[in-house]
């Protein structure tokens, strides 16, 4: 691993570019995509490419790094247009960077094409994608594309069709542990066993969810030299339900009468400041594990879903607090 830049100017950064792979060997995860570029690269037939697939998955990092492999860690900035496409900007005056960016020469250039990075294509309105065909087939002998998004569905066909694509996955549990360990191991970080699990649970495969938690987690601590972060810890920083609270909440609410069920949720909610919707994804995910009829769980997610779109519409709390409450109640027929 090379992070070559010096204490003084990474010492502030956050660590998501602080530890930001400085080469494709340290993009985790995504052995395939990584192979099949640099492949490209090596026969010297790199074709316009399409990265997508969920937030913190590597696709800008990946493309970066690439940059870096094709013209060299000195170079490279010369030779890439990063586009913004969620930028304020209307396609001529894409166009026109593209125009500029694609006909001056690069004194330093060994290779025959530059490359243009368009970060999250996909909102881009479809007018604009369908200008870009054209713009892209019109540089293609001095430029390679390579277009960022989220989702693949959101792009015309069009601009689909011009790109050699790649899903990036979410991330395996043990790609975002190994990343892990080597980050905690140069920030000289110590995290409990029931930590790390949370962690990797609550990232979800996305690595920028993961090192923002620890860089938080890391700030929580009172002597950072000698203290371990807990699950607790990192639970706060996620601000997501901790598993026992959610677990006791289920617990009342099955056992308890209805007042007393309503009371101790409530109380429980304001101590710990948890918002109804996170409630529900956590009873849901609990709900996972209990053996229930195929009736019984239908039941409940269908309830829950409703409560959960009116809470996005606005729903009024209390109301909505009690309908979670009287779902599970009336599926357990409590
Ligand atoms: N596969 C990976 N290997 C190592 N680090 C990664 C990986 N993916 C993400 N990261 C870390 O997470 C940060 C964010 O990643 P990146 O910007 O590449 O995500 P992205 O896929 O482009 O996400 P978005 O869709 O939100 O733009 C990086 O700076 C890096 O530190
Ligand atoms: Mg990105």
């Amino acid at each position: 691993m090379s992070i070559s830049t010096t204490k003084s100017t990474t010492e502030n950064l956050p660590w998501i570019e602080k530890y930001r792979p400085e080469s494709l060997d340290d993009v985790y995860g995504q052995t395939n995509v990584v192979e099949t570029v640099r492949r490209f690269v090596t026969e010297g037939k790199l074709p316009h490419l399409l990265f997508y697939g969920p937030p913190g998955t590597g696709k800008t990092s990946t493309i970066l790094a690439l940059a870096k492999e094709i013209y060299g860690p000195k170079h490279y900035k010369n030779m890439i247009l990063e586009l913004n496409a969620s930028d304020d900007r209307g396609i001529d005056v894409v166009r026109n960077q593209i125009k500029d960016f694609a006909s001056t020469r690069q004194i330093f250039a060994q290779k025959s094409f530059k490359l243009i990075i368009l970060d999250e294509a996909d909102a881009m309105t479809s007018a604009a994608q369908n200008a870009l065909r054209r713009i892209i087939e019109k540089y293609t002998k001095t430029t390679r594309f390579c277009i960022l998004a989220n989702y693949s569905h959101k792009l015309t066909p069009a601009l689909l069709s011009r790109c050699t694509r790649f899903r990036f996955q979410p991330l395996p549990q043990d790609a975002i542990a190994k990343r892990m360990e080597n980050v905690l191991a140069r920030e000289h970080l110590k995290l409990t066993a029931d930590a790390k699990t949370a962690v990797l649970k609550l990232s979800r495969g996305d690595m920028r969810k993961a090192l923002n938690v620890l860089q938080a987690s890391q700030a929580t601590l009172k002597d950072p030299i000698n203290d371990e972060v807990t699950e607790d810890i990192i639970y706060e920083c996620v601000g997501s339900p901790k598993p026992k609270d959610l677990e006791y909440c289920l617990q009342t609410i099955l056992k308890d009468d209805r007042i007393t069920a309503l009371e101790t949720v409530r109380k429980l909610r304001t101590n710990t400041g948890l918002a109804l919707i996170d409630l529900i994804s956590g009873f849901i995910e609990i709900l996972q594990e209990y053996e229930l009829s195929e009736e019984v769980r239908s039941n409940i997610l269908i309830k829950l879903s409703d409560v959960e779109y009116a809470i996005s519409k606005g729903g009024n709390d209390k109301i909505q607090c009690g309908a979670v409450v009287s779902v599970i109640r009336s599926s357990f027929n409590v």
